[in-house]
């Protein structure tokens, strides 16, 4: 049960002046992926990272750059996250008003496509995106900010989106006040990726990595067996 459940900490709730040696910490004490939250601005009311820290935090990423594009618009941008580095580009549906265009242009510029869905748009959205992406990304908060509460009605939406993937390669990722008192009833509703910022990186620091292990175990202990 959960045992191909990845967990991917957001650099968000990182030491912003020590990315390099926090990314480094964090893997080696079992983070799956780095989720890098983009943030404009104008999407979402905070601002972020640009494509030239992704390039920077690049060669410290041994797994998986999974890079959340919490902008708008989006298509100017992928190129650069692409040229960057980044294995992954979610874009969130709400962004563009072409989300099929969006996520094609993506996998054009050689990533694997995401599409993020906040907590009032319906699972039913991505209908017509499920043969076009390699990941869909539920908000289980409003974007923006980390250490927000989990919104628990996206559990429903969760389970409506495994039904509709079926047996498709999708990632089912989560994202937003994901933590030990939420991931079983997550993997339990059919997730495989468990984004955690304010979880993973909480209490610990690269002085004290061997936090940053404990509060990654203590997510998986609760749904794996
Ligand atoms: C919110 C971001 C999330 C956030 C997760 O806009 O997309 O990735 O950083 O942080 P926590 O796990 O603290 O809710
Ligand atoms: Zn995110």
């Amino acid at each position: 049960m959960g045992r191909d459940v990845k967990i991917a900490p957001s650099i968000l709730a990182a030491d912003f002046a020590d990315f390099g040696r926090e990314i480094q910490a964090v893997e080696e004490q079992g983070a799956d992926w780095i989720h890098v939250d983009v943030m404009d601005g104008h999407f979402v009311p905070n601002l972020t990272f640009g494509p030239a820290l992704c390039k920077a935090i690049r060669p410290h990423v041994k797994t998986v750059m999974d890079v959340h594009l919490m902008i708008s618009p989006v298509e100017p941008y992928i190129a650069a996250y692409a040229e960057a580095g980044a294995d992954i580009i979610t874009a969130h549906y709400e962004a563009t008003h072409h989300p099929h265009r969006t996520v094609q242009a993506i996998r054009a510029a050689g990533c694997k496509a995401g599409i993020a869905l906040n907590p009032s748009t319906p699972a039913e959205s991505v209908e017509y995106l499920l043969d076009s992406v390699d990941l869909i990304c539920v908000m289980t908060v409003n974007p923006g900010f980390g250490g927000q509460s989990f919104i628990w009605s996206q559990l429903q939406k969760i389970e409506k989106l495994k039904s509709m993937i079926g047996s498709r390669p999708i990632y089912l990722e989560i994202d937003g006040g994901v933590d030990t008192e939420t991931a079983a009833s997550l993997v339990e509703a059919g997730a495989n990726v468990l984004v955690a910022g304010s979880a993973v990186f909480e209490g610990g620091s690269v002085q004290k990595p061997a936090v940053y292990g404990e509060n990654i175990s203590a997510i998986r202990n609760t749904f794996e067996v």
